[in-house]
């Protein structure tokens, strides 16, 4: 596959074909063993696999750029493998040795740089799977998985760019329960946001923001970012309390808020009525990155922030991160990682 087709200058957030993905095999007598890299391509699987009957499967995100430095570096990607383990164990998918995620990632990252943009253009996506393979017909974790990493080229993750989000929140829906799997990047937890997105978009709304399931009154985050609020000089964000997605970027957030802006960072219960009413309110995620909200709605009453993003610590924060990325400053956290 060449990289001649891509439009390099409006990438979007979508799925190119690429040259090559990773792929790994468990089964109960090899553990988990490397089958490398391999040209990109569909995947077969049995039609009783766990993963298509039952959703036993999980995901990461994490990206590669290219730096001002003229170099390529990945972002905190230790964090991802200690997440990725930390959703197989709740999965009931076997873990992976230390170091082979990470290792992982930088073979395919490597074997693919012709699909990297430029730090003008975007990063390269980088998405490792696994999934239970092995066919069962009873409600049972597979004897068989597959650990596959594919990357593609991408830009902005929300169609509108940079412009700040509509919002609503809902309690029509929840994301998950606080005793479920929402800290885990389980695949199930996206599927559930299909429906209450499309019907939010369908009313003109860019985003959603759920309630927690156990107390109506707190927020819990987005389909597939964080949220924070700032008021004053406190920047709050819900507490990893079970149903929140602990976001690599929700944590660079948190230190980069007090490090550099000396905010005072709170991790607990966010209610509606802070929500509401903060001065300045965004969202986080790998793929999202960070993106303002412009309004929030709940209950038919609007909320508008009159905060401009020029004039914003949203912005700030921002390109911090992103100039931590790029490598445009120091990096005081050790979060970027050449390859190797
Ligand atoms: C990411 O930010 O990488 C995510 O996992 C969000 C994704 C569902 C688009």
């Amino acid at each position: 596959m060449s990289n001649k087709n891509i439009d390099w200058d409006n990438l979007g957030f979508n799925a190119h074909e690429t040259k090559s993905m990773f792929r790994a095999n468990y089964t109960l007598e090899s553990n988990w063993q490397v089958e490398g890299l391999i040209p990109y391509g569909d995947v077969s699987l049995s039609p009783a696999s766990t993963v298509l009957n039952y959703g036993q499967g999980i995901f990461e995100g994490t990206k590669a750029y290219q730096t001002s430095r003229e170099r390529v570096v990945c972002f905190r990607l230790e964090d991802n493998a200690n997440r990725f383990l930390s959703s197989s164990d709740r999965m009931c998918i076997p873990p992976l040795p230390k170091g082979f995620f990470e290792k992982a990632v930088q073979d395919v990252v490597k074997d693919n740089l012709e699909f990297l943009p430029s730090k003008e253009q975007g990063s390269l996506y980088i998405r490792p799977l696994a999934f239970g393979e092995g066919p069962m017909l009873g409600v049972k974790a597979s004897d068989n998985f597959t650990f596959l990493i594919y990357v593609t080229p991408v830009g902005s993750y929300f169609k509108s760019g940079l412009k700040s989000l509509n919002t609503i929140i809902t309690d029509k829906y929840h994301r998950t329960a606080t005793k479920s799997v929402g800290f885990a990047k389980a695949i199930g937890n996206y599927a559930g946001t299909l429906l209450p997105f499309k019907e939010i978009t369908d009313q003109g709304y860019d985003e959603i923001i759920f309630l927690n399931s156990s107390d109506e009154n707190i927020i819990d985050e987005a389909r597939s970012a964080n949220i924070f609020v700032l008021k004053d000089n406190i920047l709050k964000t819900p507490s990893l309390q079970g149903s929140i997605l602990p976001g690599i970027t929700r944590d660079s957030v948190i230190k980069v808020a007090s490090h550099f802006f000396n905010l005072e960072v709170h991790e607990g219960d966010v209610t509606i009525e802070e929500l509401m009413n903060g001065d300045e309110v965004f969202f986080t995620g790998t793929a999202a990155v960070i993106v303002p909200a412009g309004s929030i709605n709940y209950k038919n009453k609007t909320m508008e922030f009159d905060a401009k993003y020029n004039d914003s610590m949203t912005k700030q924060i921002r390109e911090k991160i992103i100039d931590i990325q790029h490598e445009n400053i120091e990096d005081p956290f050790g979060w970027v990682i050449p390859l190797r």
